[in-house]
């Protein structure tokens, strides 16, 4: 893997506003975009997200109903992912889904699990103070899903494939929508952020970014 190649990559890509519906993405290359999510790294490694996968002509019509910051891509892109987030009672420390991954994910012992435990009690009480504030809590949660939602960016553009991380959506609109669609429990998740995948349908502009001086500063 040359650097050069791997900064390519992140020149080239670009938030692709409209796809070429005709050009597919291959399902395998479409898998290994997830493999790089589902293998993201998360806040005590709770991987407290799902990737949604929606290929309902009707329920993508839907979302570019509900979603004004998916006009051009809910309908032309070849893949299109809702990465959701688990809500604070699903995170709370003490709940089921945080004993199932520390033991049957991460493989640990009832011992380790109870150490483990106080850790993130303290840390949700004390240091974050989430349990104070389920908005705090959520968001806390869905700061996580940015990780695979960029990691997978990227490892699409580094084969070539396009790509649009979309938030332009009202967020108590949608969750209803998606939960009335059957996409998701009430109470057990919320959409944290979509993604659009595919192939772009025309050239763009250069990308612009500000300086490396002006983003970097060294302390030293
Ligand atoms: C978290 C996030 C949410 C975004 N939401 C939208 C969106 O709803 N619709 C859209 O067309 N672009 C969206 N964008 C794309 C940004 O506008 C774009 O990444 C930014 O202008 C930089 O341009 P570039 O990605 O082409 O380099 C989003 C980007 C990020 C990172």
């Amino acid at each position: 893997m040359k650097k050069e190649d791997i900064l390519d990559a992140y020149r080239w890509r670009q938030a692709t506003k409209e796809f070429d519906a005709d050009r597919k993405i291959d399902e395998e290359d479409f898998e290994f975009i997830l493999e790089t999510g589902r293998l993201s790294p998360s806040s005590f490694g709770f991987e407290p997200w799902q990737f949604v996968v929606v290929r309902r002509e009707d329920l993508l019509q839907k979302i570019k109903d509900h979603a004004w910051g998916a006009q051009g891509q809910a309908l032309t892109a070849s893949h299109f992912v809702l990465i959701l987030a688990r809500t604070p009672e699903a995170m709370r420390h003490d709940s089921d889904y945080i004993r199932h991954v520390v033991m049957d994910v991460q493989g640990r012992t009832e011992d380790e699990y109870a150490l483990r435990v106080k850790r993130v009690r303290e840390f949700q009480e004390q240091d974050y103070r989430l349990l104070d504030d389920e908005r705090v809590f959520q968001e806390w949660i869905k700061r996580q899903t940015y990780i695979p939602l960029g990691n997978m960016m990227t490892a699409a553009a580094q084969i070539g494939i396009d790509s649009c991380p979309i938030e332009g959506f009202n967020q108590a609109d949608i969750d209803e929508l998606l939960i009335s669609e059957g996409v998701m429990e009430r109470g057990a998740w919320s959409l944290s952020v979509m993604v659009a995948f595919g192939h772009r349908a025309r050239d763009f502009a250069p990308k612009t970014r500000r300086d490396f001086n002006e983003v970097v500063k060294y302390i030293g």
